[in-house]
């Protein structure tokens, strides 16, 4: 469908399972390489990558270990995909980890924590990648929620982090621009992953959005992965630090 991602190599960050995975096996589809990248879940990844080998296509897939909370991981990751792969040309900032719970119960680190993998990753992501996007084209994407810009219940941490990796996003999509690297990001309604069901209160948040949703049903990871391979593809190329909201129409109604 994307005939310029055949060849490409990307990035998917915290791609061993939920949106990550879809999101590395839609590409693969497209014919890119690609890095499935995972902190902890060694076992998940190595299956995803399992699970691209066959389609057959051709493509190559590996499993990189890399924290992007952390700056020194980051560099070993990098260096481990500069190994594998002669350039790198999209960058799916999909991992984050977040500590659930409100403002006033929180601690500064995990407070900090939460910023550190879900916000400034997305910079040292871009600092690390740009270099390896060698031909004038790139594409960044990130992956945010509707808690970056509405309060809700188990956020009060994750939303602010969310809230300053929307603004990272479109930093870079200007700073990044003239270098024809595209820079956008996909918020994302509600789906039943392991990341949200550790949200307090998710269960409720579900049946909610359900009852709201135009489309009168959660979204899926799929359709997720399909709005990032069009925001990676050349039909993109003029959308520019916008994030298109995949919620079934949850966000226009009260
Ligand atoms: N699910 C939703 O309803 C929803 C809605 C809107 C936006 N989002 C966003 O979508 C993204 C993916 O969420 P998900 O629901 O698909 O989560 P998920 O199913 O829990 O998957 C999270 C992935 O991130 C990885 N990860 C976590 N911390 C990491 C770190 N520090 N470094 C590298 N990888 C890390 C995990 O790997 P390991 O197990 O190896 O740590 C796993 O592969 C997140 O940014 C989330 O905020 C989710």
């Amino acid at each position: 469908m994307y005939p310029e991602l055949e060849g490409k190599s990307a990035l998917v960050t915290g791609a061993s399972r939920g949106f990550g995975r879809a999101i590395a096996l839609r590409l693969a589809r497209e014919g890119a390489n690609v890095v499935v990248n995972y902190r902890r879940s060694k076992t998940e990844a190595n299956q995803v990558v399992a699970e691209i080998a066959a389609l057959g296509n051709g493509v190559k897939a590996v499993a990189l270990r890399g924290d992007v909370g952390s700056e020194e991981s980051l560099h070993r990751l990098f260096t481990n995909i500069s190994a594998e792969f002669p350039s790198l040309e999209v960058v799916v900032a999909n991992a984050a980890f977040g500590v659930p719970g409100s403002l006033m119960s929180t601690t500064v680190h995990h407070f900090e924590v939460t910023m550190t993998s879900s916000a400034r990753s997305l910079m040292h992501l871009a600092q690390h990648a740009v270099p390896l996007m060698k031909d004038g084209w790139g594409r960044i994407v990130s992956i945010t929620s509707e808690g970056g810009q509405k309060v809700l219940p188990g956020y009060g941490v994750v939303g602010p982090a969310k809230a300053a990796l929307e603004s990272i996003t479109r930093y870079l999509a200007v700073e990044l621009a003239p270098k024809g690297i595209v820079v956008n990001g996909v918020m994302a309604g509600p789906c039943f992953t392991r990341s949200l069901a550790a949200i307090p209160g998710a269960r409720e948040l579900l049946e909610e959005t359900i009852c709201r949703a135009p489309m009168q049903r959660l979204i899926t990871e799929e359709d997720v992965a399909d709005t990032v391979a069009f925001l990676c593809s050349n039909q993109a190329k003029m959308i520019v630090g916008q994030f298109i909201f995949v919620d079934g129409g949850c966000s226009i109604t009260k």
